[in-house]
């Protein structure tokens, strides 16, 4: 079956990069908000006909860029979806690099809703044969979809693999917080069997968001790598940075998978003392040091 790759406008340069990985056509998209902040969205295709039988595989993350909210890039996500499936694509592979709302995976407040599972399963009633996220938030809300494949793509291996090409040695793995240990542990085994795996304890108040986190670790001389799903205001980053210098951390390294970088995180995580902020291209960011485009053109082969 003949392979198209649409581009959404969240995803251009790892959409792109897929479809090379793969050899296969690439569609971009038009994209804009209307005065009224209704969104639109065209597939770049003159002829139609020309996505009937095929297999169409959309590429599209989900997080905040200036470009775009996550609500937007929800919305373009379900056109792209909706566009392809009414000219006929005989297969309908979707790629959601950064899954927006995957942090409301359960009800921490009484009253709250459960909001990752509503946006998964809009997508899943959207008849898609098959569903790529990357290290998503907690892999539970994949469970009882109905699509036919659901894969959460592991960012680890090469993250870890960047980061043993910018030298870093005698490496502790610090996880911000007890609940990421499990990740951590896995993270680390890409570094060696005999890697550490240590943790801060970290606290939210579910009512602010505030966090506190406390703990002093054997980091005396060792590059730590602390290593999170998510970096989003910096505020869990920038605490663990800090409380793993006062441990004694020669080099700090702040690894996410998805470092959505927002309000001054930045600032927060470089002046904590992290050396470098090392993301994926699931957010098309500064922080992109590491592309996905491979790991998912792998699955997709
Ligand atoms: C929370 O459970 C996540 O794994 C991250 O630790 C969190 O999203 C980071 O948020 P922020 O950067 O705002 O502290």
């Amino acid at each position: 079956m003949e392979k198209i790759l649409i581009v959404g406008p969240a995803s251009q340069i790892l959409g792109v990069k897929i479809a090379n990985e793969l050899g296969i056509e690439s569609l971009n998209t038009e994209f804009k908000t209307f005065p009224d902040g209704e969104n639109y969205l065209r597939v770049n295709i003159e002829d139609e006909t020309k996505i009937m039988g095929t297999e169409v595989i959309i590429v599209q993350s989900t997080g905040p860029s200036s470009s775009g909210n996550q609500n937007s890039r929800l919305f373009e996500l379900f056109m792209m979806i909706s566009t392809v499936k009414r000219m006929g694509a005989a297969k309908i592979i979707v790629i959601i690099p950064y899954l927006a709302y995957a942090r409301q995976d359960k009800v921490f407040r009484p009253g709250e809703c459960v909001f990752a599972n509503v946006i998964l399963s809009i997508i899943d009633s959207m008849r898609i044969d098959e569903l790529y996220v990357c290290d998503v938030h907690a892999p539970k809300v994949l469970q009882d979809l109905i699509c036919n494949k659901v894969v959460n793509i592991d960012t680890m291996k090469i993250l870890a693999e960047y980061i043993k090409e910018l030298g870093a040695k005698d490496i502790v793995v610090v996880s911000p917080d007890k609940g990421a240990v499990e990740r951590s542990k896995a993270f680390a085994k890409y570094f060696g069997e005999d890697v550490p795996v240590d943790f801060f304890e970290k606290k939210r108040d579910v009512k602010t968001g505030d966090i506190t986190m406390t703990g002093k670790l054997s980091l005396q001389g060792k590059d730590v790598v602390i290593s999170d799903d998510i970096i989003a205001t910096g505020g869990t980053m920038a605490s663990a940075i800090k409380l793993s210098k006062e441990s004694g951390a020669n080099k700090v390294y702040a690894v996410a998978s998805h470092a959505l970088l927002l309000q001054n995180a930045k600032y927060r995580i470089l002046s904590a003392g992290a050396d470098e902020i090392i993301g994926t291209d699931s957010i098309d960011n500064e922080a992109a040091k590491v592309s996905l485009a491979k790991a998912i053109a792998d699955y997709l082969k």
